[in-house]
């Protein structure tokens, strides 16, 4: 496994492993890998692609008042994960490196961000959207793997891909989650042993939607108002959202006559976390 830690590097890494392979596969991430990352590694792999995965703490996406400074970072056991799964190339720059200068130019993707995390975490996606167009441009994969726990996420860099000409076919790889049901996340890191029993009132809340739902509910605020009730009997009660929107560009339905995602962001103690389930009213698997 190669470790590149400039652009340069990584670049002429990528061209060396263009010659031995089909295609090259990018998996991004801010580190801290966990299951559901190596579940990205293993897809890319699966694809057949020279497998590049990026480690990087990306300032812009962190608001004033996030935790930029406390976001847990393990380059030791990130890189020993890497060398097990097989990964051909880590790259890990510095902040110097992706930004020598403070960016001045910024991707919007209007609509999709919007609704949900959008309002709540102001020029998150504008910096997630930003990064991850620099990093297409330094790798050059042919296809980029992310997770669906960040459900949003995924829709806005599919579409900013599809608007912009990116050659990448961005790929959506299932939520992990671990035995008893809580969305992995390197977040989860920072809960307490109580906040943990905590944080499953919202995988809760979302299979009761997915109940009623499934049982023939078609009002979008019946769900919303029964999933925060859940919430809130898991001691849950700053909520940023708990709601029902539409699977591609994310907006509120009127009536649940289709595939729908209920999607949540609550805080459990300074935590945030997010979830979310794609449910299906005739009960077939999302
Ligand atoms: O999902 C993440 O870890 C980050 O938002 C990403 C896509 C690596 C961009 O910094």
């Amino acid at each position: 496994m190669q470790v590149a830690r400039t652009i340069g590097e990584v670049r002429r890494f990528v061209a060396a492993g263009r010659r031995r392979a089909a295609s090259v596969g990018l998996v991004p991430t801010m580190g801290a890998l966990h299951a559901a990352h190596l579940n990205l590694v293993r897809a890319c792999q699966r694809d057949e692609n020279f497998t590049v995965v990026s480690i990087f703490v990306n300032p812009t996406q962190f608001g004033p008042n996030e935790d930029l400074a406390r976001y847990p970072r393990d380059e030791a056991g990130d890189l020993e994960k890497c060398g097990q799964a097989g990964v051909d190339v880590v790259f890990l720059p510095s902040a110097a490196e992706m930004y020598p200068q403070p960016s001045e130019t910024e991707i919007a993707v209007s609509a999709l961000t919007r609704t949900l995390c959008g309002p709540h975490r102001p020029g998150h996606f504008e910096g997630v959207a930003t990064v991850v167009a620099k990093l297409f441009n330094i790798v050059q994969p042919d296809r980029a793997y992310f997770g669906e726990k960040d459900f949003q996420q995924f829709r806005v860099l599919q579409r900013m891909a599809a608007d912009l000409n990116f050659p990448v076919e961005v790929i959506g790889c299932p939520l992990v989650r671990e035995p008893d049901g809580l969305a992995m996340s390197s977040r989860n890191a920072y809960l307490s042993t109580d906040e943990r029993r905590q944080a499953l009132g919202l995988i809760a809340a979302l299979q009761h939607g997915r109940e009623l739902i499934t049982g023939g509910e078609q009002s979008p605020v019946v769900v919303e108002d029964a999933m925060l009730t859940v919430l809130r009997g898991n001691r849950i009660a700053e909520v940023d959202y708990a709601s029902v929107v539409e699977p591609e560009r994310l907006q509120p339905v009127e009536r649940i006559a289709g595939r729908v995602l209920l999607a949540i962001a609550a805080q459990v103690g300074t935590t945030r976390l997010i979830d979310n389930l794609l449910v299906d009213p005739s009960g077939a698997s999302g």
